[in-house]
């Protein structure tokens, strides 16, 4: 019955095109959040938000969790003398309040030790076994623990000196391992993942496909998909065989099922999910795997997946060992959580890697966010020159005046009128990084603008003679603002909203249509938005300047706040979880 129905469903697969459903990598329990992590999900989020933002009508959906089976896991929670359910349930929750922090809009937060994915991978065990696609067969080879994989002998490296053999591409150790596994017949995918991965725009960046095809041109060898329970014990049961747990990779890659509530039908009609974001590291079990285990259940692997690199610190790779890995929570300390955002999806590419520097964000987020767009909303909004608080309508006769004589203006019309088409296209391919240059660009033009207009030249006038063309500088800016602020909601959504509240802009004016309502798209200056007052409420400082440790010395410092009991409590929580994986989070010293 639920076959008949997948057969149905994949076939009417288009209809159901208004439903949008995207996943993040389910993070590792062994070690608490860094930038890394927070850059899968923050990529996600602002893929989603914009879905939402530039087709309303589509349901949205975003799935994110944590992977908490497996050896490493179980030596993590041994390491740090804490009952493995315990480590997990802390670290899992360490995730969570980061992405609540970063105002990640997941749908689900799912664990894989939760009942209802334990019974999820149980089924879809089930439906490969008895569709023939499981084999039991003695397996000996070099296991990974810390990647979870077995690897050949061409992936490996051999260190003379200690005899110890290493993965060419993680660096970590391997062992010889022999033992009866379940293996999954995935050479006889071979030919049907191919063909999934060459279909246009599946895979992206097209560097990542490349790399999937160069692995595919090699045959497949069939893989190992269970492990002996006395060897990983932290692990979900193979169904009708206690000796043996699921290979923690199958394991979580289900996850992207039960969170749709597999085997329930009712998952149908949101596979296959629109986007998975992932990082390279994990481009295999992704490209290769996830789509022969679908494949081979009956289901349609997802229409996309995005890859991106990674971020290396100071030019180097971001590990424990160099004490150089970023606690989000202690940078969005710095630069607050929005800075982060920003930092993040504006320097981060995801077809090569991307260098985090403390020099490096204070430099783009002073002079992007706090001397670009902050300091041009207070100019526009300062008493001085706006004195009765509002966003002015332009005047016709000096809107057509300023847009004939003055360049700045003219650049400013035309910077505005690619605006949405330039954005929407970048939005497209996940490339926030342009997104943000051509917001940038604009928002430029607008500060331009502003100096060649010299406003501050207007005010007082005699009996307000020079009130008109004041007001349609104000307003042509506030315009420019505004715009800005609707295209970069998917990338900084608070400091967004708080920019268009403070413009007084309703919320149901916040949509990606009213990009089209600007005095650059008609300057007789009538159908644009009528006069309205500004929010008194609001404050017009969007991002303060953020200062060096040397400036912040001759500051004075604010009072501590006096704590509510609750919040003590919770803050000692935190600090006991904290000195429990003190180290494998250590934060950046910064180098100012
Ligand atoms: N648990 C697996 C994923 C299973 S998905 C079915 C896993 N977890 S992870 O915690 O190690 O990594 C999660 C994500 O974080 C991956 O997309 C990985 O690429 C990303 N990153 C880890 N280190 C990173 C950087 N230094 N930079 C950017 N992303 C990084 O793999």
């Amino acid at each position: 019955m639920l076959m008949r129905r997948i057969k149905l469903l994949n076939c009417l697969g288009a209809r159901y095109s208004s439903l949008h459903y995207v996943t993040t990598p389910i993070f590792y329990v062994n070690a608490a959040p860094h930038i890394g992590h927070l850059y899968s999900a923050v990529i996600a989020d602002a893929h989603c938000r914009y879905q939402k933002l530039r087709h309303p009508a589509i349901d949205v959906r975003l799935c994110t969790g944590t992977d908490e089976h497996g050896t490493k896991i179980q030596q993590a929670a041994a390491s740090h003398k804490v009952p493995v359910d315990q480590y997990c349930r802390e670290i899992s929750s360490r995730y969570r309040e980061v992405f609540q922090a970063a105002h990640i809009q997941n749908h689900d937060f799912i664990r894989t030790t939760e009942e209802r994915h334990k019974q999820a991978v149980a089924q879809f065990w089930r439906t490969l076994h008895s569709r023939g696609h499981i084999y039991s067969a003695a397996y000996s080879g070099w296991y990974c623990v810390s990647d979870e994989v077995f690897l050949t002998d061409s992936q490996l490296r051999l260190d003379e000196a200690s005899g110890t053999r290493y993965s060419l591409e993680s660096g970590h150790p391997v062992e010889w391992t022999e033992e009866t596994n379940y293996m999954f017949r995935l050479s006889q995918f071979q030919d049907d993942v191919r063909h999934w991965v060459k279909q246009e725009a599946r895979i992206r960046p097209a560097k990542f496909e490349k790399i999937l095809l160069d692995t595919l041109s090699e045959p497949l060898p069939d893989v190992s998909v269970s492990r002996p329970s006395n060897r990983v014990h932290w692990a979900i049961p193979v169904p009708g065989d206690d000796s043996q747990t699921v290979y923690v990779w199958l394991d979580a890659l289900v996850n992207y099922l039960s969170s749709l509530g597999y085997p329930n039908e009712k998952f149908l009609t949101h596979w296959p999910p629109a986007q998975q974001v992932i990082g390279k590291d994990i481009l295999k079990f992704h490209g290769i795997y996830w789509p022969a285990f679908l494949l081979a259940a009956g289901l349609q692997p997802p229409q996309q997946l995005y890859v991106h690199s990674h971020w290396t610190v100071d030019g180097q790779k971001m590990s424990k060992s160099k004490h150089n890995v970023v606690d989000p929570v202690q940078a969005a300390q710095q630069y607050t959580m929005e800075g982060l955002r920003y930092f993040l999806l504006r320097e981060g590419v995801a077809h090569s890697d991307g260098n985090y520097s403390h020099v490096k964000a204070l430099r783009i987020l002073n002079s992007e966010l706090a001397d670009t767009l902050g300091n041009l909303l207070s100019r526009a909004c300062a008493k001085s020159l706006n004195p009765r608080q509002v966003y002015p309508q332009p005047h016709a006769e000096h809107l057509a005046d300023l847009l004939q004589n003055v360049d700045a203006a003219k650049r400013l019309r035309d910077t505005l009128l690619q605006l949405s088409e330039r954005c929407e296209a970048h939005y497209e391919c996940n490339h926030f990084h342009l997104v943000a240059d051509t917001t940038m660009a604009a928002l430029h033009a607008a500060n331009n603008f502003f100096e060649s207009a010299r406003p501050w030249e207007l005010k007082g006038g005699a009996e307000g003679a020079n009130e008109p063309r004041l007001a349609t500088i104000i307003a042509m800016t506030m315009d420019a603002l505004r715009l800005c602020g609707i295209v970069l909601q998917p990338i900084i959504p608070q400091l967004a909203t708080r920019l268009l509240d403070k413009l007084s802009v309703p919320v149901s004016q916040r949509g990606w249509d009213c990009l089209n309502e600007n005095f650059a798209r008609d300057s007789s200056g009538n159908s644009t938005r009528s006069r309205h007052q500004l929010d008194g409420q609001s404050s017009a400082m969007l991002f303060q300047r953020i200062m060096e440790e040397k400036d912040k010395s001759v500051q004075q410092k604010p009072q501590p706040q006096p704590q509510s009991p609750q919040a003590k409590q919770s803050k000692s929580k935190k600090e006991r979880l904290k000195a429990a994986i003190s180290n494998t989070t250590t934060t950046t010293t910064t180098t100012s």
